[in-house]
Parts: structure tokens; sequence; C-alpha cells
């Protein structure tokens, strides 16, 4: 199976960013992680932020919205130009409306799952996303510690979609690095988000080819 990788510019040189994206165009998405100070007790960017990246980005966004009402804000981040946006499912009032209403703008739209959060919440979403996204740490932070008893639940929503006839890209997010993508892939995972661990060493397409690489054994 081949994956995805996307690196997260949580990481990065956020008074570069134009620069550090450059470095990451081997991969296949740009991961971008907006907290809001209240679904996660951190705050990074928002719209306007976005709107910029998306312009001058050589990868498609993905973002990953850590925030409170995101029926209301997750439309907005595709109209400007997010190619996947991803909502917290235990942040939405609504998911299946939140996903229509991202998937309507011609995005791709994607629910996301905490580590406390079981894989059941979301299984009757399968064929209303594009993606799930099982977070592999607490969201909030970067450079946290991969947490390997919430990788049964990507073998439980592989298993759930086939049976639904659904095929969404299960993503993994927090502590991927070489050591843990195959574990992940394993499971189930096919879209990996990395942080620390692409840009982290200097040579950022070398780090992304080598978890390529461990991800095929
Ligand atoms: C954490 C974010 C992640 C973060 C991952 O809440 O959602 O995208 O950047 O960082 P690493 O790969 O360093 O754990
Ligand atoms: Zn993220």
């Amino acid at each position: 199976m081949s994956i995805r990788i996307a690196p997260s510019i949580l990481a990065a040189d956020f008074a570069n960013l134009e620069s550090e994206m450059a470095q990451v165009s081997t991969a296949d998405l740009l991961h971008v992680d907006v907290m809001d100070g209240h679904f996660v007790p951190n705050l990074t960017l928002g719209l306007p932020v976005v709107k910029r990246l998306a312009e001058v980005s050589p990868l498609p966004l993905d973002v990953h919205l850590m925030i409170e009402d995101p029926d209301r804000w997750a439309p907005r981040y595709a109209e400007l130009g997010a190619a996947s946006v991803t909502f917290h499912f235990e942040a939405a009032r609504d998911a299946r409306q939140c996903a229509a209403d991202i998937k309507s703008t011609g995005a791709r739209a994607a629910v996301a799952i905490k580590p406390g959060t079981p894989a059941d919440a979301v299984t009757d979403l399968l064929e209303d996303v594009d993606m799930v996204l099982v977070m592999t740490v607490e969201p909030g932070f970067g450079g946290q510690s991969f947490m390997p008893e919430t990788l049964p639940k990507l073998t439980a929503l592989r298993a759930a979609a086939e049976q639904a006839g659904a095929a969404p890209w299960l993503q993994v997010d927090g502590g991927i690095s070489v050591e843990t993508a195959p574990y992940a892939v394993a499971a189930g995972a096919d879209t990996l988000v990395a942080g620390v661990s692409i840009f982290g060493p200097a040579d950022r397409a070398g780090a992304i080819q080598a978890i390529r690489d461990a991800c095929r054994h």
C-alpha cells in the first residue's frame, strides 16, 4: 500500500514558513494545525494565515481544526483553499452536516477522534467523510510520545469501512517517526502526519523518504 505523508508545520520555523514548506515538497500534503486555546490548551493560527499558506504552498493543505464550533468555522477554511478540512467529532454539534458543508465547497472532509474517543463513535460517519483521523497523542502540542493503545481503532475502522462499502483514508497524527510509522501502517493507517520527525532534522526530504522506506517493510 502506498502511503501519504503530511508534514506538520507546527514543528516548522514560523518566521520562515514559505521556505520551510518548499523543503517538504516531496511529501503529499501539508498539515496545518489550527488551535483555538479552548478545545485544546494551545493557540496557533487561523483563517488569514491559512489563506496565505494555501496560496503559496507547493502541496495541498490538510487543515486540522482543534477548535470549538467547527460547524460554523470548518466550511470557511474549505472555502479559502484548504484541500482537506478535519474537524473533531468531540467538538461538532452535527458531524454529518459539518462534513457535508465542507464537501459542498469541493474540499475533502475528515473527522478526528481523540485518544479517549472510541472508534464506534464515528463508524456511522464512514460513508460521509473522506478521511478519519485517529489521534495518536492528546491533541494540542507537537513532540509528544506516540500512544500505541490507539492502534486497534485503526484496525476496527478499516474493517467497519470495508463492511460499509466505504474507503475513507485513515490518518494518524502525533509521535509519528521511522520507529512508530510502521506500526500505524500495519494497523491500517495510510496517511501519516509527522511534525518533529520531519522538521527536526536538517534534511527534511531525507526524513520524508526514511518514513516512506520504513513503511515498505
Ligand atoms: C498535535 C498536532 C500534531 C502535531 C504532531 O495536536 O495535531 O499535528 O504537530 O506533532 P509530532 O509529529 O511532533 O508529534
Ligand atoms: Zn494535527
